[in-house]
C-alpha cells in the first residue's frame, strides 16, 4: 500500500499574494491501494460524499496514470488523517492534488522529478504558493515563468511559530478573488512590492522585529477582511498578547498570528478571547513543516 502524508500550508503571508507559502506541521494523510476493479475513496472511515469527478485527490491520481499509460483495474483511496479543512485557507486542495499526484509517480515508477510533480500540480491548481511549499516543505517564494515554476526557499527563524485561528465557516478561494480589485495604483504596488521584499530579508536574517510591518499588505486583505467576521478585532487582541504580525491564511478564512516560541501565555490568552466571540474558532500552534511532501 502507498502511504503518503502532505502538510498544510498557509499562502500569501500578507504581501506575497499568489507567491509566497509555508509549510505547517499540520496533515493529511492518504493511502492508495490497487484492488481488482471499481474506485472506492473513504474518508476517516467512512465512503466519501464527494462524486469521483469532484475529488482532486482522484482526478490528479488519474491525470498522471493516464498520461504516462499505466493500466489499472481498480483502486482504493483511503484518507484515515483529514486534519486540513477544506476551503479555510490552509491548502487543502494543494494537498489532495500534491498527494494523488505522488502516489501515482510511485505507481509509474517515480519518473517525475520534483519539478515534474510541482508543474503538474501547478498546473491543476493555477497558483504556486500552496503547491511548492506542500511539495518542498518550509517557507517559499514561487512563480510561473511561461511553462516554468521558478521557486526559492526562504530561512524560517528557528523561535518562530505559526498560531493559525480556523472558523467553523468557509471561505471558498473563488468568492475570496472575487472580491479583489482588477487594478491596483502605483502607491499600493510599491507598498506591496517594499513589504514583501521586506518580509524575505527579515525572516532569513531573523528579524523579528520587522516582521509586523513586512506583513502589511494592499492587495487582498483589507477586502477579505470584510468577509471574515471579527478578523480585525482577532488582529487586535493578538497584537495585544504580543504576536509578532498577523494576516489572512491564504484567501481565508483561517486568521494567523506569528508569535515567538517563548511567549507562553498566547495560546490560553487567544483561546479564551475567541470563545467570546459569535463564531467556534478552533485553534494550533505549530511550527513549520520543513520537509513537504513524504512517503511513509
Ligand atoms: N493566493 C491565493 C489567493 C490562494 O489568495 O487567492 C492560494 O493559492
Amino acid at each position: 500500500m502507498i502511504k503518503i502524508r502532505i502538510p498544510a500550508t498557509t499562502a500569501n503571508m500578507g504581501p506575497g499574494f499568489d507567491s509566497f507559502g509555508m509549510a505547517l506541521k499540520f496533515y493529511n494523510e492518504i493511502y492508495v491501494e490497487e484492488i481488482e476493479n471499481g474506485v472506492e475513496v473513504i474518508q476517516e472511515g467512512k465512503v466519501s460524499p464527494i462524486p469521483l469527478e469532484e475529488n482532486l485527490i482522484y482526478t490528479s491520481f488519474i491525470k498522471i496514470l493516464n498520461k504516462y499509460g499505466y493500466k489499472y483495474k481498480g483502486f482504493r483511496i483511503n484518507i484515515p488523517k483529514c486534519s486540513i479543512p477544506v476551503s479555510r485557507g490552509l491548502g487543502s486542495s494543494a494537498a489532495c492534488i500534491v498527494g494523488g499526484i505522488c502516489a501515482a509517480n510511485i505507481l509509474i515508477g517515480n519518473v517525475l522529478s520534483v519539478d515534474d510533480i510541482i508543474k503538474e500540480a501547478v498546473e491543476i491548481e493555477g497558483h504556486p504558493d500552496n503547491i511548492v511549499p506542500a511539495v518542498i516543505g518550509g517557507m517559499v517564494i514561487s512563480l510561473i515563468n511561461g511553462e516554468n515554476i521558478v521557486y526559492s526557499k526562504v530561512n524560517i527563524p528557528q523561535n518562530l511559530r505559526m498560531f493559525v485561528m480556523i472558523p467553523n465557516f468557509k471561505l471558498s478561494t473563488e468568492e475570496a478573488r472575487t472580491v479583489l480589485p482588477e487594478k491596483y495604483t502605483k502607491q499600493d504596488c510599491i507598498f506591496n512590492v517594499s513589504r514583501a521584499a521586506m518580509l524575505v530579508n527579515a525572516m532569513n536574517k531573523g528579524e523579528l522585529d520587522k516582521l509586523r510591518v513586512s506583513t502589511q499588505d494592499k492587495i487582498h486583505q483589507e477586502y477579505r477582511k470584510e468577509l471574515i467576521p471579527d478578523a480585525d478585532k482577532i488582529f487586535k487582541e493578538a497584537e495585544k498578547n504580543g504576536s509578532l504580525a498577523e494576516f489572512i491564511s491564504g484567501s481565508g478564512s483561517t486568521l494567523m498570528a506569528l508569535v515567538d516560541e517563548n511567549n507562553k501565555e498566547f495560546k490560553e490568552n487567544m483561546t479564551k478571547f475567541l470563545n467570546t466571540l459569535q463564531y467556534n474558532w478552533e485553534t494550533h500552534l505549530l511550527e513549520a513543516d520543513l520537509e513537504g511532501v513524504v512517503v511513509l
